[in-house]
């Protein structure tokens, strides 16, 4: 695709550079490791505002040195009413080519705050213009992996996506593991999952995670489902793009507020959101570091003079790249 402010050059003029995935998430993966280890302090202290606060500054800061055109369309939210990597900040050197930016500096920040399992570090780009940019708070998420690619619509019962799913990985309904959000909206949902014979696996928080289980094979679930973070929703569309697998979404505002908002934009929430929707271009690199382990995920771990930390990397030539890299630590740091 051409992004519309991505100008092809005439005859004669210089050759603009063009996205290159591989190179990128490789900058990029510096960034996720800076956020990782700058909230690594506020682990278990109580305090997820200031844990974040750590996690965006260190992140924040690292993509300026990060090449190309950055920009943000996917930021802190409007929900956490967040100052800094906010929708349409410019980060990177600003030379070179354009991308797009969905970034979660710190996901699950009860999870760090708690001192718990499943807090990382998140961010995910694309070229420019092919990431979809939301004021929406909160989305239906419907999330499989390659197997299932093609059979989900999340207009249809919950019933009968996963019998669709279980038909395409040649298994029973009671053999699927599910993962959902455990929160009060879904107080029906998960008795109904289990009631229908498929295991589910709640998650107070983490949906970016949940949502890797069912995409990264191995990874111990089939499916993710149900209502969470609308920006999570699109850091994940990038990761099941890349990874094969499919996603389906649509807007599912919780409040009155958050209505009127997507009212103003004459959003219509009804739409169904499909991964080409959602993620517009095969190119893209999804980053994730572990901050407290998880279960894809280490925390990072001092090793002398430094942190070893554990990522993920996603490209399209490199599906789930897990990589176990050491980050100086400023002397003085415990
Ligand atoms: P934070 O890290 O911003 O707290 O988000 C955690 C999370 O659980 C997301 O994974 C999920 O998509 C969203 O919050 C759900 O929001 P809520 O907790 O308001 O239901």
């Amino acid at each position: 695709m051409t992004p519309a402010d991505e100008a092809p050059a005439t005859a004669g003029e210089p050759q603009a550079p063009s996205f290159d995935a591989e190179a990128l998430a490789l900058h990029l993966l510096n960034t996720t490791q800076a956020a990782a280890v700058a909230c690594l302090g506020w682990v278990g202290r109580g305090d997820k505002e200031a844990a974040d606060e750590a996690a965006v500054g260190a992140l924040r800061s690292a993509l300026a040195d990060v090449p190309g055109r950055g920009r943000v369309v996917i930021g802190e939210g409007e929900k956490d009413h967040a100052p800094m990597l906010y929708q349409g900040e410019e980060l990177g050197t600003g030379t070179g080519f354009g991308w797009d930016l969905a970034v979660d500096p710190l996901e699950g920040t009860n999870y760090c705050a708690q001192g718990v399992e499943g807090a990382i570090a998140v961010l995910a780009a694309t070229p420019r213009g092919a990431m979809w940019g939301t004021p929406g708070w909160y989305m239906d998420k419907l999330v499989v992996g390659s197997g299932a690619a093609g059979q989900i619509d999340i207009t249809l019962p919950v019933d009968d996506n996963l019998r669709r799913v279980a038909t395409a990985l040649g298994k029973q309904v009671d053999e699927l593991v599910v993962v959902v959000l455990d929160k009060p909206r879904h107080a029906e949902l998960i008795p109904h999952i289990r009631a229908l014979g498929a295991a589910v696996i709640q998650i107070p928080d983490g949906d970016v995670m949940g949502s890797l289980l069912a995409l990264v094979p191995g990874g111990g679930a089939d499916v993710a489902l149900g209502v969470g973070g609308a920006p999570e929703g699109v850091l994940t569309a990038v990761a099941a793009r890349l990874l094969g697998g499919d996603m389906q979404g649509r807007l599912a505002p919780q409040s009155d507020e958050e209505r009127a908002v997507l009212d103003e934009d004459g959003i219509d929430i009804e739409a169904v959101l499909t991964l080409g929707d959602l993620v517009a271009d095969d190119q893209g690199a999804f980053v994730a570091t572990g901050i407290t382990n998880s279960a894809l995920l280490d925390a990072p771990e001092v090793v002398g003079d430094a942190w070893r930390t554990s990522s993920v990397v996603v490209t399209p030539r490199h599906r789930a790249l897990f990589v176990e890299a050491l980050v100086p630590r400023p002397s003085g740091t415990a």
